[in-house]
């Protein structure tokens, strides 16, 4: 199999760790936990190795995405509250070279806020997946398998 045991990152973003207590009605029950282990297994049936983490600090986050364009790994991100205005986090997508994919649990765009409504992540990736869930994360998993076997 062309990507077996391929690295892809999961990269999570502010507040994500409190997935299952969070605005259940927006963000549903499934804890990150419970994220990071269905999020192993459809890799695995991908043939992906995936790593999945969260921070609430925006230079950690820096850190996994300039690690990721060194090594160039797949990344699937829920930048969380810094795709609406973080440049940092501008400038890290912009260096990378594997596939991103940008995912949310909501659909920012149908959301009341305005500040939801601008993504800097948006214009790196090379697909967003919003307003499908937790299921969005195996969507985003899925198009990179895809854009991986184009190549
Ligand atoms: C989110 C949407 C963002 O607007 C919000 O700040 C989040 C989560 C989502 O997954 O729906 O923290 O990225």
């Amino acid at each position: 199999m062309s990507n077996a045991l391929k690295k892809v990152l999961v990269l999570n973003g502010p507040n994500l760790g409190r997935l299952g207590k969070r605005q259940p009605e927006i963000y549903g029950h499934t804890t990150l936990k419970e994220l990071g282990a269905m999020c192993v297994g459809w890799g695995h049936e991908l043939g992906f190795a995936v790593d999945v983490r969260q921070t609430n600090h925006e230079g950690d986050m820096v850190d996994w995405l300039n690690d990721a364009a060194d090594k160039e790994i797949p990344v699937v991100l829920n930048a969380a509250a810094w795709t609406h205005y973080s440049y940092a986090i501008y400038d890290a997508c912009a260096q990378l070279t594997a596939p991103l994919i940008e995912v949310h649990i909501s659909e920012p765009l149908e959301r009341p806020e305005v500040f939801r409504h601008t993504s800097v992540v948006t214009p790196h990736a090379a697909a967003v997946v919003a307003g499908k869930g937790i299921d969005g994360y195996r969507e985003a998993l899925e198009v990179i398998a895809t854009k991986l076997d184009k190549v």
